[in-house]
């Protein structure tokens, strides 16, 4: 699932795909798109590779969620067992497409990954070892509901290797934490957040803002109780009504744009204020703790995604594939098990790509370096010099002959600034 990029983004799932495909129903991997000579990206050499494990299970569906998430009653009643199994014949059949390249990061996400016993993750993390080269110093994060915390799970998860760990707080205010239909009070996310301390020293608290009925001042006391942890990372999402969820259909009262747009500027006035850096829209960092997963999404670097659902991005000397995982649980884990998890397999075309790359690099603070772009889009930087000249001459970039940076106008704009990089005939996200 993703979007810790669509154009919003959440701590970490999978970058926005502009062109979806699916293909219900079918039994082999679709290639949606036929090559042209010269159609193709070229790569010297191949970008970092991460890994996305999608975990398909929450206690209750909170209303606001349009992530592939499905409501497993107590939380335990899931096929843990079975569902790991798939996830490594899933990881398996993903072999031949990676092989001799290193994993740089992992990102257990979800659903909620915590309802997983230690063991489940202890078993994944073994498998991917056993199959693929994981750099030693990889950072490794699990997603957790503070509903479902519990000190020996902790620890069990960071002997299992696991040694970052991000809290869906969402809002301390227990109005707040009502109206979002979540799991948990103020009192658990207080406490979820103690436990996670004592094993953690890299964590994040993904908190939202703009919620139903929320003021100004409740969403800076949100953000300065998240600080009085001090987190070496917080996600600050603002709340969207995304079709498919309860609230895109009987959408709770939400604060004005204005308002919206106030609560996002003092709320980046306050953490930079604490020494935080908002490297990316919605991702703000201590010093040397940025999250290194979600930057390899940002940089367009390659990424396995397995589990049910999940992306994945891969580059290979001649061309980059985009690969999705049957989204039904019990659907992927019996297409994975009889060794082909992947519904859709889609090429991206050299005249998409500059798009794609945009849609991720842009969303950095600090932008990019134009020799970024050649390396991990694979494509001259010709094909974007017209789009980058009306981004500039729009005020929504900043450019010298080496670095690409986003104005302010160019962050809080973002969809138009990338609607200039859209392929002339308007073929991106066909
Ligand atoms: C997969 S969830 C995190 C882990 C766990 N499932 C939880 O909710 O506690 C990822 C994060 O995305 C954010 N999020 C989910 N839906 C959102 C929406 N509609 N608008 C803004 N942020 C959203 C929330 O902050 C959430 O913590
Ligand atoms: S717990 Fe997290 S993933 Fe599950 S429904 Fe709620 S927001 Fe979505």
């Amino acid at each position: 699932m993703r979007r810790e990029a669509q154009v919003s983004g959440k701590d970490a799932d999978l970058p926005a795909e502009t062109a979806r495909v699916t293909h219900a129903g079918s039994t082999q991997p679709v290639h949606t798109s036929r090559l042209t000579p010269h159609a193709s990206p070229a790569f010297k050499a191949l970008p970092p590779l991460s890994l996305y494990i999608h975990i398909p299970w929450c206690v209750k569906k909170c209303p606001y969620c349009d992530f592939n998430s499905h409501e497993v009653k107590g939380g335990s009643g899931a096929p843990f067992q079975e569902y790991v199994n798939a996830l490594i014949a899933d990881f398996e059949q993903t072999l031949p497409r990676v092989w001799g390249r290193r994993i740089g990061t992992v990102f257990i996400g979800g659903g909620t990954p915590s309802l997983l016993p230690g063991e489940a993750v202890d078993a994944i993390l073994a498998g991917v070892r056993a199959r693929l080269t994981l750099n030693p110093d990889a950072e490794i994060t699990l997603e957790a509901n503070p509903g479902t915390v519990d000190a020996a799970r902790f620890r069990e998860y960071r002997a299992a290797g696991v040694n970052r760990l991000s809290l869906g707080i969402q809002s301390f205010n227990p109005k707040h934490l009502k109206a979002l239909g979540r799991i948990h009070d103020d009192t658990e996310a207080r406490r979820a957040i103690g436990i996670a301390r004592e094993y953690f020293d890299n964590f994040n608290l993904d908190v939202m803002y703009g919620l139903p009925e929320q003021t100004l001042d409740e969403a800076l006391t949100d953000i300065e109780t998240a600080l009085s942890f001090k987190p070496p990372h917080l996600s600050a999402y603002h709340l969207t009504l995304e079709p498919n969820t309860y609230f895109y259909r009987y959408p709770p009262k939400l604060p004005d744009d204005d308002i919206a747009a106030d609560m996002q500027a003092r709320i980046e006035t306050l953490l930079v204020a604490h020494g935080y850096d908002n490297y990316e829209t919605s991702a703000f960092a201590q010093p040397g703790r940025r999250c290194r997963h979600n930057l390899n999404y940002w940089l367009f670097g390659d990424y396995i995604g397995i589990g049910a659902g999940a992306h994945g991005k891969i580059s290979f000397p001649d061309r980059v594939a985009r690969e999705a995982r049957y989204r039904q649980p019990a659907q992927y884990r019996e297409k994975a098990l009889a060794g082909n998890a992947v519904q859709t397999l889609q090429e991206i075309g050299a005249a998409d790509i500059g798009f794609e790359f945009m849609m991720n690099a842009l969303r950095l603070t600090e932008g990019f370096e134009l020799a970024l772009f050649v390396e991990r889009a694979g494509v001259p930087l010709t094909r974007v010099l017209r789009a980058l000249d009306a981004a500039e001459q729009r005020g929504f970039i900043t450019r010298d002959h080496q670095r690409v940076t986003p104005t302010l106008q160019g962050r809080r704009f973002l969809n138009d600034l990338l609607q200039l990089f859209l392929p002339a005939d308007g073929s991106a996200g066909k």
